[in-house]
């Protein structure tokens, strides 16, 4: 049976959710090459442990062995994505993705006994996207590189050793971030609309990512050409500055971003020093959060300003979260608007329009 799948390929983190399933899967775009590791005790879930070989003819690389997400995320060797990535030609992107795909067929099968015992072939339609400034351009090689035949075996994941997975992709549907998380705003899970002032509004958007941030201006629900814009920055773009203060300052070295966003999210803002005791961060965050939020107001407000018949501007995104506090501060008495879950909306939104599209023949 082919399933539905919404994927957010995200600089930061894989996002998937599957049709019927409402519990998404998110998977840290961090990798770092694989190796036979020592086991002392054995994860609890198989995300905590992804130890995947990829082949697949997209990758310029065959039969690699990785180490996906979490499992990479305090490894010394492994890569993040940088300002000059690519999300729709980036390996480690495609690496992630298939990984995550493979996971949630495996899961969802599995759902109704406690072991994964499912078949080993999951086939798929997805929906996903790209943001707005690279999706004029590549949104057909995005599309080429999904569809195909992957195969993932996972090695040392807990409850799914050595298991082969065929990951199928039938047909990959690519939209605009942002622009896709209006949809699911404004829309119920039958597809229904469930805002009328959204659907057939004109929309102000501003999608927070890691890496880029996308402007994309939707009325009636499609993306207007001349106003939509991106800007190449992100919480990221943040992120590295803050780690380098810190290390900097109190020679304290965070592995990776995804290690100095646990924290944030968790507001541990205490870091232990080698033999000098705690010092606080919380400053350092402060600092270039609110340089990161007066810039982002900056560009809404010159937005609003070139097109006065936006109604109304959405912040979302993982960015949105983030830096919610300091952009309600910097934004004064205009009003923004924001949703919960900001940084799974693109997600929901590419499930549904792969759901509303693959009802359609395939020529679009
Ligand atoms: N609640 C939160 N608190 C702090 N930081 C957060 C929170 N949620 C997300 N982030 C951070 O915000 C950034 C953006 O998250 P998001 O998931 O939207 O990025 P992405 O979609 O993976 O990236 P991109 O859109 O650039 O491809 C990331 O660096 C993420 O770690
Ligand atoms: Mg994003």
């Amino acid at each position: 049976m082919i399933k539905l799948a919404g994927i957010d390929v995200g600089n930061d983190s894989v996002k998937v959710a599957l049709d019927g399933s409402n519990e998404p899967i998110i998977v840290p775009n961090v990798v770092a090459p694989g190796y036979d590791r020592h086991i002392l005790q054995e994860e609890d879930s198989p995300l905590k442990a992804l130890d995947v070989v990829i082949q697949s003819p997209k990758l310029s690389k065959r039969n690699q062995r990785y180490f996906v997400g979490l499992l990479a995320v305090e490894n010394q060797d492994n890569t993040e994505l940088e300002e000059t990535d690519n999300k729709a030609l980036s390996d480690q992107s495609l690496v992630v993705a298939l990984t995550a795909l493979a996971y949630a067929g495996v899961k969802a099968e599995s759902a109704s006994s406690s072991t994964f015992s499912g078949s080993d072939e999951v086939e798929y339609i997805i929906g996903t996207g790209l943001p707005v400034r690279t999706y004029a351009k590549f949104n057909r090689t995005f599309e080429e590189r999904l569809v195909g035949e992957h195969e993932v075996t996972f090695l040392s994941t807990p409850q799914l050793r050595n298991r082969r997975v065929k990951v199928i992709i039938r047909r990959a549907i690519v939209s605009i971030e942002g622009a896709a998380a209006l949809y699911h705003i404004s829309t119920y899970d039958s597809l229904q609309i469930r805002d009328e002032e959204v659907y057939y509004g004109c929309i102000g958007v501003c999608e927070i990512g890691a890496l880029t941030t996308d402007f994309p201006v939707v009325k009636r629900m499609s993306i207007d050409n001349q106003f939509s814009t991106g800007e190449q920055m992100g919480i990221a773009t943040y992120l590295d500055p803050i780690m380098r203060d810190i290390e900097d300052l109190y020679g304290y070295r965070f592995p990776s971003r995804a290690k100095l966003v646990q924290r944030i999210r968790q507001r541990q803002f205490t870091i232990q020093r080698i033999g000098e005791g705690q010092a606080d961060i919380k400053p350092i965050v402060d600092q270039y959060f609110s340089r990161a939020a007066v810039r982002i107001v900056e560009m809404i407000k010159k937005r609003w300003n070139k097109y006065p018949d936006i109604q109304c501007f959405y912040v979302i995104g993982g960015g949105a979260a983030a830096l919610k506090p300091y952009l309600l501060e910097a934004a004064g008495s205009i009003r923004l608007r924001f949703v919960e879950d900001s940084e799974l909306q693109n997600m929901y939104g590419y499930l549904k329009l792969a759901k509303s599209k693959s009802s359609q023949p395939s020529a679009i």
